[in-house]
């Protein structure tokens, strides 16, 4: 089985290095490649997703992935930011479902800003839609308005779009991963105010019928964000677009305490997919080895999951880090007084041994 290694940039590297190392000691051979992507990607060849990588990515049976982006790449035109390399690997290989899993460990209650009472025992899980929206909807661009009261003003300009299939495939992804869990899913919208997701709603209603077992509500956006803060505990899946998912998985990470615990998988119709940190390159601090690897560790057990077959090799990952937790070992974003703060590589360096 081949892995493609995609570090990226910032803690990119430092982070995936742990995750390859936690996958080096569970006694499987994988075959393991690594190219440059993002900023990196830039650098060596003058694109975010150099051909090269892409061609590797696409060979792989799964890509575990860093992060991407510096701020010294931010007057670059648009499709040679870092962020292209992700958002081209989405599009190219057709992960169109990704799964943020928003879980709080026991040992990292007090971390919540939220009251313990609200969080405690929190585990739910967010399906973006990921190649799809306006995100993606042609056309886009700045332009001369043509019309409308600021007609002849410049002007930006984005389309927000989604086929019939394109809903249909994302439901059913998110109703076959509500019937493994709770069995409650909430498709998140905003029908109200919006064409796109007033058909949304109505595709995944249609698709209801498939799923008896499920129970189905839908929620307007913006109350969804309310919820999430509120009473999150309420939510078992939720399913919503590509936008909303982006900005509803960020604030249903900060509830768990870190963002530096979230691991996400990105997957097509065949369950090949992407993995990464549900963060961020967090330039600020790379290089610093104090960066938490557990989110890419842990998206290494989602990649032996979900693409690879290891069900069993997933489960030792993750129990090794809870071992570790309840160890005390701490990186400096989870640490609270009386653990013991590690760096990156201790942190990697425990899980390993924690497998054993
Ligand atoms: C994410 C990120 C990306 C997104 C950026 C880096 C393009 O925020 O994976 O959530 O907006 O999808
Ligand atoms: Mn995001």
């Amino acid at each position: 089985m081949k892995i493609a290694i995609l570090p990226g940039d910032g803690i990119g590297t430092e982070i995936t290095e742990q995750a390859v190392k936690v996958l080096k000691a569970l006694g499987e051979t994988f075959e393991m490649e690594s190219a440059p992507v993002g900023g990196a990607g830039y650098e060596a060849s003058g694109h975010p997703l150099p051909e090269a990588t892409l061609k590797l990515a696409k060979e792989a049976d799964a890509i575990l992935f860093g992060a991407v982006g510096d701020w010294k790449y931010d007057k670059l035109e648009r499709s040679l930011r870092p962020e292209q390399a992700i958002l081209g690997l989405r599009k190219h290989l057709g992960l169109f479902a990704n799964f943020r899993p928003a879980i709080l460990y026991p040992e990292l209650a007090g971390a919540s800003t939220l009251k313990p009472e609200v969080v405690s025992g929190l585990d739910i899980l967010i399906v973006r839609e990921l190649t799809g929206d306006i995100y993606f909807g042609q056309p886009r661009g700045m332009r001369e308005a043509p019309d409308g009261p600021f007609k002849g003003a410049r002007e930006g300009f984005d389309t927000m779009r989604y086929a019939e299939p394109e809903i249909r495939r994302i439901a059913h992804v998110a109703f076959q991963a509500a019937q493994k869990r709770g069995k409650r899913l909430t498709s998140v919208d905003k029908a109200n105010v919006l064409e796109t997701f007033q058909f949304w709603k109505e595709i995944v209603t249609e698709i209801h019928a498939e799923y008896p077992d499920v129970e189905l509500d839908h929620m307007y956006v913006d109350n969804a964000a309310m919820q999430l803060v509120r009473a999150p505990k309420k939510f078992d899946v939720i399913v919503t677009g590509n936008m909303f998912g982006d900005i509803l998985s960020d604030a249903a990470a900060m509830l768990t305490g870190s963002i530096g615990m979230l691991p996400s998988a990105s997957l097509d119709a065949n369950n090949k997919g992407l993995y990464e940190p549900s963060h961020g390159s967090a330039p600020d601090i790379a290089g610093k080895g104090i960066a938490n690897p557990l989110a890419t560790i842990l998206s290494a057990a989602m990649m032996l999951r979900y693409s690879l077959n290891k069900e069993e090799q997933a489960n030792r990952i993750e129990a090794a880090v809870k071992k570790v937790l309840a160890q005390g070992l701490r990186t400096a974003d989870i640490y609270e007084q009386g653990t013991t703060k590690v760096g990156t590589t201790e942190m990697g360096d425990a899980v390993v041994k924690a497998l054993a």
